[in-house]
């Protein structure tokens, strides 16, 4: 481990420096990193799913947003949904998060991606967004606790956004973790237990398999993607995923076999759903459990499925993708049908607490802003 080589205050000194004083704002407490072979057996994560950071007036962020751009409308309705959802509902899910993080002994904090907007057109703008939303989001949680949060594409989405995002994002991960990390994928060790985070639209999975396969004695492997690896069930976007592009369907019978055999679990967001899946095959098996965030609606807080039986997956969205998409959307639902075992599907929102011990690991929903959980699910 190069942290072994490396005193971790040493490393986060030269890592501040290198991505500049600004981009750690946000992160002033002292952290001890994550990266830990001596971890607890048991730990508990704070979890946020996709939280589309943003406020109003629209000027705040958008005063150099390009109205030439075709997708203009649509991002508009999502600069006034973001801007309406930040004015209370999404603090106080936020601040329920955070008091179960005071409360109860607490890890770390992962947010699943797409955490701002984006869609700011100038760069100093994006990075005053990336920045102000760090310092927001992690303010109410213990000061000590480690915030990760994974790329999502909204997270690099304007002009000169992409190098914007990642100038910040693997300096202050490389901090957060007390490691060096650069995407497309990269591991750490939290005691027993391998975690991977990797950027969704990359065109090639093993760099993922082979991070897994470099630990085999890890005791639980956790896959973090925004994109969700399994192909969802609303509708037109499903290729969006990790794994769901064209480049990606020779490396990607890999990946479900690696993950297989490791019964690991992965976590994902992107889709402003709550799901679970668990699919059982003759490697072995994986879970996967989708979270979501974007609290855009009062009536979104709520535990209730869309679907809950297996034998039902892809029918939701079948009749949301045109007609000539349908036979690839088929095949690309059963490349897992065959191995899904269980199936929760609900567009719900909230936060979400991920307990790990030797025994399970399980997911408890909060849906909006509850502090009792709706429904736990067993992911191991
Ligand atoms: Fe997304």
């Amino acid at each position: 481990m190069a942290m072994a080589m490396m005193n971790r205050r040493q490393f986060v000194q030269t890592a501040g420096m290198a991505a500049g004083s600004a981009w750690l704002a946000g992160c002033e407490a002292t952290f001890s990193g994550l990266e830990n072979l001596e971890g607890p057996d048991a730990y508990s994560v704070s979890i946020l799913g996709d939280t589309h950071f943003d406020t109003e007036p629209e000027s705040v962020y958008h005063s150099h947003y390009d109205e030439s751009n075709k997708w203009a409308k649509i991002q508009h309705e999502e600069f006034r949904r973001n801007g309406e959802m930040w004015r209370a509902r999404c603090r106080e899910l936020l601040a329920s998060s955070a008091r179960l993080a005071h409360e109860q002994e607490t890890h770390f904090i992962l947010q699943l991606g797409d955490i701002i907007q984006g869609d700011c057109d100038h760069v100093p703008t994006h990075k005053k967004m990336l920045d102000d939303c760090i310092r927001m989001l992690r303010a109410p949680y213990p000061a000590a606790l480690p915030f990760l949060t994974v790329v999502g594409n909204h997270d690099f989405r304007g002009k000169g956004a992409w190098d914007a995002y990642f100038q910040f994002a693997e300096p202050f991960m490389s901090r957060e973790i007390g490691k060096a990390v650069k995407y497309p994928a990269f591991s750490f060790r939290q005691g027993k237990d391998l975690w991977v985070l990797c950027n969704f639209e990359m065109k090639d999975l093993n760099p993922i398999a082979d991070l897994i396969d470099a630990d085999p004695a890890a005791r639980r492997v956790f896959l973090v993607t925004h994109g969700p690896f399994t192909t969802f069930d609303t509708g037109g976007s499903y290729r969006w995923r990790l794994g769901g592009r064209k480049d990606c369907e020779a490396s990607r019978p890999r990946l479900y076999e690696t993950l297989s055999r490791r019964h690991a679990i992965v976590l994902s967001g992107h889709t402003h759903t709550t799901c679970f899946y668990r699919h059982a095959n003759r490697f072995g098996g994986f879970s996967e459990f989708t979270v979501n965030s974007v609290w855009a609606k009062p009536e979104l807080a709520t535990a209730t499925p869309i679907q809950d039986k297996a034998a039902d997956y892809g029918k939701f969205g079948l009749g949301r993708v045109p007609p000539e998409k349908r036979a690839d959307y088929v095949r690309e639902l059963d490349f897992f049908r065959p191995g899904l075992k269980e199936y929760f599907y609900n567009n719900g929102a909230g936060h979400y607490r991920l307990d790990v011990s030797d025994a399970a690991v399980t997911m408890a929903f909060y849906p909006g802003a509850a502090t009792e959980p709706a429904r736990t699910f067993k992911l191991a």
